[in-house]
């Protein structure tokens, strides 16, 4: 083992800050979700709707990123990408999902995996109307996930667009929208003393969430 190595090993956090119990969960996931989101904005956690998306490719093999939430109003947890990339060709391919939120000055992570499906046109179209301008035209200019010959290729990309778009009208491209995740499981996860944690999981059967407590 690396010099390195041993000082990873011995980091450790234990977690003091809360307990959660089946009591106060309710049976509504999305509600507690709601609840815990609001929690940790009160608590200013920095991009706190940064969630780490997993997809799946065609060889069943796992890819993971970082994305932003942008509502709960399509059914389920929307972010915004490009479909060409290579999530939107994966999730083309495979409509599984999952995704995790850590929000580690509260000791939380909430865990949710479902079915992925792209949102109604006019759902992504006032979105992306919503964006500032140089978010639309970022969004004209990556072809996302491609290989180019360089960063010149972005700004050369970036520049003709605003050309294109000098009126200032500049529509969603194609390529560009909404997706969500409709979960299927939510859990829920305080870190407690000693890795004694509390894991309160929903797991929805016909139209009713069944709500379980996992061992650590
Ligand atoms: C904090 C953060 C937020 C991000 N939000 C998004 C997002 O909302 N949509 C997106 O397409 N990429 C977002 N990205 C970039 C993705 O992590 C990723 O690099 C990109 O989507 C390409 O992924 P892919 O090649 O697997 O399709 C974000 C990255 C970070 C670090």
């Amino acid at each position: 083992m690396s010099h390195n190595s041993v000082h990873i090993a011995h980091i450790r956090q234990d977690y003091t800050l809360a307990a959660l119990d089946e009591s106060v969960t309710g049976n509504d996931p999305v509600a507690f979700f709601l609840k815990w989101f609001g929690e940790a904005q009160e608590a200013q956690i920095s991009e706190v709707n940064a969630m780490t998306l997993a997809t799946v490719d065609s060889d069943n093999k796992p890819h993971a990123r970082t994305v932003l939430l942008k509502g709960l109003e399509n059914g389920g947890f929307t972010f915004f990408t490009n479909y060409n990339s290579a999530k939107g060709r994966q999730i083309a391919t495979h409509d599984s999902a999952a995704l995790l939120f850590f929000w580690k000055e509260l000791e939380r992570q909430v865990r949710i995996e479902g079915t992925i499906r792209k949102i109604s046109d006019e759902a992504s179209d006032t979105y992306f109307h919503s964006r500032p301008e140089g978010s639309r035209l970022g969004a004209w200019a990556s072809p996302q996930s491609q290989p180019i010959a360089g960063r010149q290729v972005l700004e050369d990309n970036y520049t003709n667009y605003q050309q294109q778009f000098s009126d200032g009208n500049i529509p969603r491209p194609p390529h560009w929208g909404g997706y969500v995740v409709v979960p299927q499981c939510i859990e829920f996860w305080q870190g407690r003393s000693s890795r004694m944690h509390d894991r309160i999981m929903f797991t929805l059967e016909g139209d009713s969430w069944v709500k379980s407590r996992l061992a650590p």
